[in-house]
């Protein structure tokens, strides 16, 4: 099956690293012209070096600002000079915590990151949207949306929430053929669990690689796949649902988890 997306036009959020990385990289790849945002200017000039074809937009933004979203929505206009795939993909687990230990603060910053912004790019860009030939709302959440565990209930109740407005936002959106789905990956080797496994070393005074070794170990034992997912590993669902051959495919949210939640329904 050919994925070309030649020309398309491609929002990615949280581009710098991890899942938006390789997002922006497989993207470019697949030709399409992509618009990315981040907090860190290194990063998103390092990824623009990598990136396949010509007039990409990296811009620094930090998502939980309004007005930095609505700058960022009149470059993305002026530059691409419009936009077919809205991928929502900057989350965060914030503090790595459970229910007695997290503060008002703390499910406030979780809403700001990992709902609000997609709430309000689907809001600014729908209008736009409506004039492509194949529009697409693409939310990246989590499994643990659907199957939260103790820890860190609060960017669970979160991906709940995005998996939910996912489905709600399809019907409002399938009278201008505007399709909307979600990706849920398991777990996936990125910054998250680099940083969770920094902490462990502050912690026990162990070596990194060996830290990193069991985090990914035990991980991996709980995945029938025996690995964790790598940022790779998201990128061909969602450059297939940003494709002509999804255009019946929408309301729905995926998995890519090696497994985990073997869920037949
Ligand atoms: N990795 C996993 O195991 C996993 C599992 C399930 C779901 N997910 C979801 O997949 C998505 C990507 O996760 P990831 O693991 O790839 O994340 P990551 O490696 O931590 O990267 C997050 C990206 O978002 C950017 N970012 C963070 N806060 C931001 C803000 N306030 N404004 C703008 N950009 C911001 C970061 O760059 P800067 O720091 O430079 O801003 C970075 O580019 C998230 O929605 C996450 O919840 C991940």
């Amino acid at each position: 099956m050919d994925i070309n997306l030649k020309d398309r036009k491609v929002l990615i959020t949280g581009a710098a690293e991890g899942i938006g990385r390789a997002l922006a990289l497989a993207f470019g790849k697949a030709g399409a012209q992509v618009a990315g945002c981040a907090r860190t200017e290194a990063r998103l000039q390092a990824l623009q070096e990598e990136m396949d074809g010509q007039g990409h937009l990296f811009q620094t933004v930090d998502v939980i600002y309004p007005g930095q979203l609505e700058d960022f929505h009149d470059r993305v206009l002026e530059q691409l000079g419009g936009l077919d795939v809205l991928v929502n993909n900057v989350g965060s687990i914030g503090k790595l915590a459970t229910f007695h230990e997290l503060t008002d603060q703390d499910w406030r910053e979780s809403f700001e990151v990992n709902l609000l912004p997609a709430v309000r790019l689907c809001r600014m860009f729908i209008p736009t949207l409506k004039h492509s030939a194949a529009p697409r709302i693409i939310n990246i959440s989590s499994i643990s949306g659907s199957r939260p565990g103790e820890v860190f209930p609060h960017y669970s109740a979160m991906k709940a929430g995005l998996s939910n407005l996912t489905v709600s936002l399809a019907q409002t959106l399938a009278p201008d053929h505007i399709l909307v789905n979600s990706v849920s990956p398991g777990p996936v080797w990125t910054r998250s669990w680099e940083n969770q496994a920094q902490e462990a070393v502050e912690r026990t005074g162990q070596p990194l690689h060996e830290v990193e070794e069991n985090i990914k170990n035990q991980t991996a034992e709980t995945v029938p796949l025996k690995r964790m997912g790598m940022p790779e590993d998201v990128t061909g669902l969602v450059l297939f649902l940003a494709s002509d051959h999804a255009s019946w495919i929408t309301a729905t949210n995926f998995t890519v988890d090696g497994g985990v939640t073997h869920d037949p329904f």
